[in-house]
């Protein structure tokens, strides 16, 4: 019997990991700790709440006292650390908030492991931090990837904050002999993604007819990957990823955003019934980001070759899926985008 702690389970990637640890392993008992900001939402979790292994708390990771006490009540074995402020474009008008959560709480939540661990020993114990390419900085060769050994460079708050707490976990790991492992994966794409990042925002203005902003000549480059399959590949490191060890997770699958804005258009136009080029005439060249890293681009092989780990979707059979999940679930959509769905499930959560 394992009793893990989830962080950040109610945001996007970590509803998929609560959903896959929760089904996959009934003998485990699964606590998802979760702020429920902006972007935490208890919809993403709907099917899977009444299980009788998981536990949803609130709880704000930069609550030292918060996390001393939780920790003294929970048997925790393991820690799976994603909550975070998350989006490059938030970090840029509000760092602070990126320190807070990112850096504050993620130290936070080492303390709390560390002190409640350490009388016992740390033998059957895991703290695994889900982190981003982001840490490695941008390139610029289109020979290069993101390897395991790339050193860090990051270039926006979001990133800095990200890379700060990487090396607070690889601290502790080499200070106090903490068991911890890490990854960093490229960027994620899926059912339940914030609309304010490009896939969903891009979908989310098609179907309402609204303009698509591509920031600069969308000559950037990302590599994206299915959220189930990261989450398949945290399953994987947790159990078998070596302690200490940091493992890089991507698809080899890069997309400039233009042609992946395009692409999307292609999609809608078919899946709505508009014709071909229709959506393409909502793209409109806006502003660049400050500092936009150019190019994304990881290395997988380490995971692939040491852990067996491999996606399982191709990008065009993913990409489908997602925008079907996103045109049949029209509600999710208008709830987040019209912030209802935070009263409803505070209103939720506090009656039971
Ligand atoms: P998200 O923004 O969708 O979700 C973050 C979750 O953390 C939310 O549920 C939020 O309520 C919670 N949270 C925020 N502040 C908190 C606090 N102070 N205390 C407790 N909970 C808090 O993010 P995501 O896209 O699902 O990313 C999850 C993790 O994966 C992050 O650590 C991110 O850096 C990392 N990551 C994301 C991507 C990506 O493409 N989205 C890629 C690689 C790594
Ligand atoms: P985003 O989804 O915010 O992820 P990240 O910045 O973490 O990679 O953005 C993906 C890419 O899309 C990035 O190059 C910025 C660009 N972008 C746009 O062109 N328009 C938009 O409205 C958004 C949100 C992003």
């Amino acid at each position: 019997m394992k009793t893990i702690l989830i962080t950040g389970g109610a945001g996007f990637i970590g509803s998929h990991v609560v959903r896959l640890f929760v089904t996959k392993y009934p003998e485990y008992r699964i606590y998802n700790l979760d702020k429920l900001t902006y972007a935490g939402n208890l919809a993403n979790l709907s099917d899977i709440e009444d299980a009788p292994n998981y536990t949803f708390i609130k709880g704000d990771i930069t609550d030292a006292k918060f996390l001393e006490d939780l920790f003294a009540e929970v048997p925790v074995d393991g820690v799976i650390h994603l909550a975070a402020e998350s989006h490059v474009d938030r970090s840029i008008t509000d760092p602070m908030a990126f320190v807070m959560t990112n850096v504050v709480g993620t130290v936070n939540l080492l303390n709390a492991a560390k002190n409640s661990w350490v009388a016992n020993g740390f033998d059957g114990k895991r703290f695994y931090h889900v982190s981003t390419d982001e840490v490695y900085g941008s390139l610029h060769n289109p020979e290069e990837f993101f390897t395991e050994e790339t050193p860090y460079d990051p270039q926006s708050p979001y990133s800095a904050s990200k890379a700060a707490s990487d090396h607070f976990v690889r601290a502790y790991g080499n200070t106090y002999k903490m068991p911890v492992v890490l990854s960093n994966c490229s960027n994620n794409y899926g059912p339940n993604h914030f609309p304010e990042k490009l896939i969903p925002l891009m979908i989310h203005n098609i179907r309402n007819n609204k303009p698509l902003p591509v920031y600069g000549k969308g000559e950037n480059v990302r590599d994206w990957l299915y959220v189930v399959d990261h989450a398949r590949a945290i399953d994987t490191i947790f159990h078998n990823g070596k302690l200490g060890e940091t493992y890089n997770i991507g698809g080899f699958n890069e997309w400039r955003n233009i042609d992946l804005v395009n692409l999307l258009c292609s999609i809608m136009d078919r899946k709505l019934g508009r014709p071909e080029g229709t959506s393409a005439q909502l793209i409109t060249y806006v502003t660049d980001r400050a500092g936009h890293d150019l190019r994304y681009a990881i290395d997988a092989h380490k995971i692939m070759n040491e852990l067996g780990w491999e996606p399982s979707l191709q990008f065009e059979e993913g990409l489908e899926k997602t925008v079907d999940w996103f045109l049949n679930n029209q509600e999710w959509l208008d709830n987040v985008t019209s912030g209802n769905y935070q009263s409803y499930y505070e209103s939720m959560y506090a009656n039971r």
